[in-house]
C-alpha cells in the first residue's frame, strides 16, 4: 500500500479534526496544513501558503509530491482551487468552483431542486427591490430572506413580522453583504427539527457519511445572534436510518445526477442542512465541505481510513459499502472569546489545556489560537474545542463539560447545554 504526502488547505477546528484523522491513516506518510493553526502544529507541518494563490499551491504540490490535496473550507473551493489542481493532475478532495455553487449560490441550488423535485422550501429569486418586496408582502410571514451568495453564515434573516422581513430586504439590496446580496432569495418558512447530513462523493456516487446537530445561536436555549456553531453532537438520532434512505433518494442523489447533468459533476463531501418536517426531510440549505464543528465529533467516530476514502472519491471510484463508525457518541463544546459573535477579545491567555487532554476520551482542537513563546493566546472567535467520545450523548456531554472546566480561561465562554435535544429525548 503506497503512502502519499498530503496536503490539507484551511486553519479552523474543522481542519485540525482532518488533521487527525488523516494522519491516522496508515496511507499518510508527511501531512502538511496550509495555514494550519497551533494545534496542527503537532500533528504535522504546517506551511505558510496562500490557497487564493494557485500557481503557488501547484508549485508546493510538484516539490512536495503531494498525492492527496483536502479543502477544508468553501472559500478556495468556490474560488477554483480544485479545478487548478485537476489541471495538474493532483487528486483533490472538493469540488471544482462549478460544482461548489452548490454553496456559492442559494438561488442556483433552488433551481436544481425545483428541476427535480428535491423537497425544499417554496421559493423565488430577485434582483429588484421592489419585486422582493411585493412578493413578501404577499406570501406573508413568517418568511426567510436569504443573500444568495457566501455570507459566512449570516446572510440569512428568518422574519417573524413583515416589518422584519421588509428591513432584511431592505439592509441586503442597500449592500449589506455587498455582492453576496445583488440578488435575494425569498422563501417559505419550515417547521421542523435541523440536523446536518454529510454524504461523500465521487462525482457519480454518493455514500451516506454521518449526521450531526449543531447549534447556531450564541446562547443557553438557542437565544441570541447566530453564530458558525457552538457545539454539536453525531450521530443524530433523529436522523433514522429511514429518514437517511430518504435523504439519499430524494435529495442527494437527484443533486449529483444533476449536477452531473449540467457537466459540473460533485466530488467531496456534501453536507445537507435539513429540515425535518412532518412531511418529511426538506433540504434548507447544501455546503460543500465539512461543518464546523460536525467534523469534531464526526471524525473521531469514523472507524476507516479517511485518506483511502478521501481518494477514492477524488479518483470516482468510492467503494460500495458505506462508511463504518464506532457505536459511541461525540459531543462538542466550542469555547468562544467574550464578545462573538460581534467583536472578540482577543490575545487573552489559556491555561490548562493539558488538563483536559489528559482525560481519557477527549480531544481538544484549535479553532482560533496563537502561540507567544510557551503561552497560548486566543486569536478568534471560536477559539478551541473540546470534543468528548462515551457510550451516549448524556455522557459525551457530561465528559466534554468536565473537561472544559478545567481549563483555565477567563477571556472566554461557552454554551453549558450542547446536545439538549438529544439528551431530552434519552440518549
Ligand atoms: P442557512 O445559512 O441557509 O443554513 O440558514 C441559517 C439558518 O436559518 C438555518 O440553520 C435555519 O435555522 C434557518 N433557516 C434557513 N432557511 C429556513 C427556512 N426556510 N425555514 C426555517 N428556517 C430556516
Ligand atoms: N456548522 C455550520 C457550518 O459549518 O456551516
Amino acid at each position: 500500500m503506497d503512502k502519499l504526502n498530503i496536503l490539507l488547505i484551511g486553519s479552523g477546528g474543522r481542519e485540525h479534526a482532518l488533521a487527525n484523522a488523516l494522519a491516522k491513516s496508515p496511507r499518510c506518510a508527511q501531512l502538511y496544513i496550509a495555514p494550519g493553526n497551533p494545534g496542527t502544529a503537532r500533528v504535522g507541518a504546517n506551511v505558510a501558503l496562500d490557497p487564493a494563490d494557485h500557481p503557488v499551491v501547484l508549485t508546493f504540490c510538484r516539490e512536495k509530491q503531494i498525492g492527496l490535496v483536502v479543502v477544508g473550507p468553501e472559500q478556495p473551493l468556490t474560488g477554483g482551487l480544485a479545478d487548478a489542481l485537476i489541471g495538474a493532475e493532483i487528486p483533490v478532495f472538493g469540488p471544482t468552483a462549478a460544482a461548489a455553487q452548490l454553496e456559492g449560490s442559494k438561488g442556483f441550488t433552488k433551481d436544481i431542486c425545483r428541476e427535480h423535485r428535491i423537497p425544499t422550501a417554496a421559493y423565488e429569486r430577485f434582483v429588484d427591490r421592489d419585486r422582493a418586496l411585493a412578493y413578501m408582502r404577499a406570501q406573508g410571514a413568517p418568511i426567510v430572506i436569504k443573500a444568495d451568495g457566501l455570507a459566512a453564515g449570516k446572510g440569512v434573516v428568518v422574519a417573524m413580522t413583515l416589518a422584519e422581513a421588509e428591513a432584511a430586504i431592505d439592509s441586503m439590496f442597500d449592500g449589506a453583504f455587498g455582492a453576496s446580496g445583488a440578488e435575494v432569495v425569498i422563501e417559505a418558512f419550515l417547521e421542523g427539527e435541523e440536523a446536518s447530513f454529510f454524504a461523500i462523493c465521487d462525482g457519480t456516487r454518493a455514500l451516506p457519511f454521518a449526521t450531526a446537530q449543531d447549534h447556531k445561536r450564541v446562547g443557553d436555549g438557542d437565544t441570541g445572534p447566530n453564530t458558525g456553531g457552538m457545539g454539536a453532537y453525531s450521530p443524530a438520532s433523529i436522523v433514522t436510518p429511514v429518514i437517511t434512505a430518504r435523504v439519499m433518494r430524494e435529495i442527494i442523489t437527484p443533486t449529483l445526477a444533476a449536477m452531473r447533468a449540467r457537466g459540473a459533476p460533485f466530488t467531496g463531501v456534501l453536507y445537507a442542512g435539513l429540515m425535518l418536517t412532518k412531511d418529511g426531510p426538506q433540504l434548507i440549505e447544501y455546503n460543500v465541505r465539512f461543518g464546523d464543528p460536525e467534523a469534531q465529533v464526526i471524525l473521531p467516530r469514523f472507524d476507516g481510513d479517511l485518506v483511502e476514502l478521501m481518494l477514492a472519491a477524488a479518483k470516482g471510484a468510492l467503494p460500495e459499502g458505506a462508511p463504518r463508525f464506532a457505536s459511541q457518541a461525540a459531543l462538542t463544546v466550542v469555547l468562544a472569546a467574550k464578545g462573538y459573535p460581534g467583536t472578540p477579545e482577543t490575545g487573552t491567555e489559556i491555561r490548562g489545556l493539558e488538563r483536559a487532554e489528559a482525560m481519557p476520551g477527549v480531544v481538544v482542537t484549535h479553532a482560533g489560537t496563537k502561540r507567544d513563546g510557551e503561552r497560548l493566546l486566543a486569536s478568534g472567535g471560536r477559539v478551541l474545542n473540546v470534543t468528548a467520545l462515551a457510550d451516549n450523548v448524556k455522557a459525551a456531554r457530561d465528559k466534554a463539560y468536565a473537561a472544559v472546566d478545567v481549563i483555565d480561561w477567563p477571556g472566554g465562554f461557552c454554551r453549558r447545554d450542547i446536545g439538549w435535544r438529544e439528551v431530552a429525548r434519552g440518549k
